[in-house]
């Protein structure tokens, strides 16, 4: 088998071109939005956070709301990849559909689905697995990375492979576009090689492939840091989670970290706390942290707490009064989710045709 992974390694370079094929794509959307479908997802491992929202999330409803067609899974099979214990599973993804909808992802606009309920996209599975080898799967840095942050707990053949399963994710529904971080652009170019494989050796050779080749589209959304100025993790308690109430988010905020200098600047190389502080009241209330800080000036940790938590609940105010909404019709949450279903599966059997009648495995 050829191998050409060693590009899977994020270098400068890599990620430079990444990033301008990413602006070209941005143009390209607001041209003509009925050339590209998006295909992204998320594990149902925990409520979404402010971290989530401003990284990754609004750029999704953004680029539903320019018209993309957009699949949303909710990858609920990439849960047990690296742990024993699959929580309260059924909870975490009615609480992920409801933040999904409560941010904006439309329904009517939006195929929002789950893996279990999509056999035949799980199926790709068998003949993508056909196209890789187990060398090249080690050497995925995301699969690496995952590894080693479950410590000590042996590789699953499941987290071993679940780029294959996520490049099905994306292939099944013949997904060109996929919103990523930069952590993530090496699953991108696995599909890729996937995708150029599978035509290689199954296709016609012809004009006619099956798959596309689905391109990463970098957010440009800054990293927003957890309140204590570290990398935002439930565990550390350090986020605000969307479904919060504005009291919850205030308490929460008071007890973030600054420094002792009274005078705020937005600094993040010397004040990362601070900087970040005033990051996020900028991301809430579409200003630029420079200004916020010459406004608080000699104010103070205590003045920038409270612009911050200002800025932050105006912000979620509607987000979270549509998702008590939701929350409270059950039946409305399931039927959205029974329909994405239905829609995913209709498609993940076309695809899967396509594929049984290029192997021969039409009876
Ligand atoms: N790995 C992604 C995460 O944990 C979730 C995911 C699964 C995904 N399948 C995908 C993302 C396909 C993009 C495309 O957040």
């Amino acid at each position: 088998m050829t191998d050409n992974t060693a590009e899977l390694e994020i270098t400068d370079a890599s990620l430079q071109h990444a990033r301008q094929t990413s602006a070209k794509i941005e143009a390209a959307i607001d041209k003509d939005p009925s050339q590209f479908r998006v295909l992204t997802g998320a594990r149902p491992t925990g409520n979404l956070h402010i971290g989530h929202y401003f990284g990754a999330l609004s750029n999704w409803v953004s680029i539903q709301q320019r018209g993309v067609e957009t699949w949303l899974l909710i990858a609920d099979y990439q849960v047990i990849t690296d742990r024993d214990d699959t929580g309260p599973m059924r909870e975490r993804v009615y609480s992920l559909l409801t933040d999904y909808l409560a941010i904006g992802m439309d329904p009517e606009e939006t195929t929002i689905f789950t893996h279990s309920q999509v056999p035949e996209l799980n199926e790709l599975l068998l003949p993508f697995l056909s196209l890789v080898s187990d060398a090249e799967l080690r050497r995925n840095p995301t699969v690496k990375a995952e590894l080693e942050a479950t410590g000590d707990r042996p590789m699953s053949g499941l987290l071993l492979t679940y780029p294959v399963h996520q490049a099905a994710d994306i292939l099944f529904c013949k997904a060109n576009l996929v919103p990523v971080g930069k952590d993530q652009l090496p699953h991108l170019e696995q599909t890729r090689v996937i995708a150029d494989r599978f035509e290689k050796r199954y296709g016609s050779g012809g004009e006619d492939r099956i798959f596309p080749r689905p391109q990463g589209l970098l957010s440009e959304a800054e990293n927003v840091l957890g309140l204590d100025g570290t990398k935002m993790s439930k565990s550390k308690g350090n986020t605000i989670e969307l479904g919060m109430s504005a009291d919850e988010t205030a308490k929460l905020v008071k007890k973030a970290v600054t420094d002792s200098d009274r005078n705020i600047t937005y600094d993040p190389g010397n004040r990362p706390e601070v900087s970040n502080l005033l990051l996020l009241a900028a991301l809430a209330s579409g200003r630029a942290p420079h200004e916020i800080a010459s406004e608080i000036g000699d104010g103070g940790g205590g003045t920038l707490k409270a612009v911050v938590t200002e800025a932050v609940n105006e912000h979620l105010a509607p987000v979270r009064t549509r998702r008590a909404e939701l929350a409270a019709d059950p039946g409305y949450l399931e039927s959205i989710l029974q329909r994405g279903n239905e829609r995913a599966r209709e498609q993940a059997r076309q695809t899967l045709a396509e594929v049984h009648a290029a192997l021969g495995m039409v009876y």
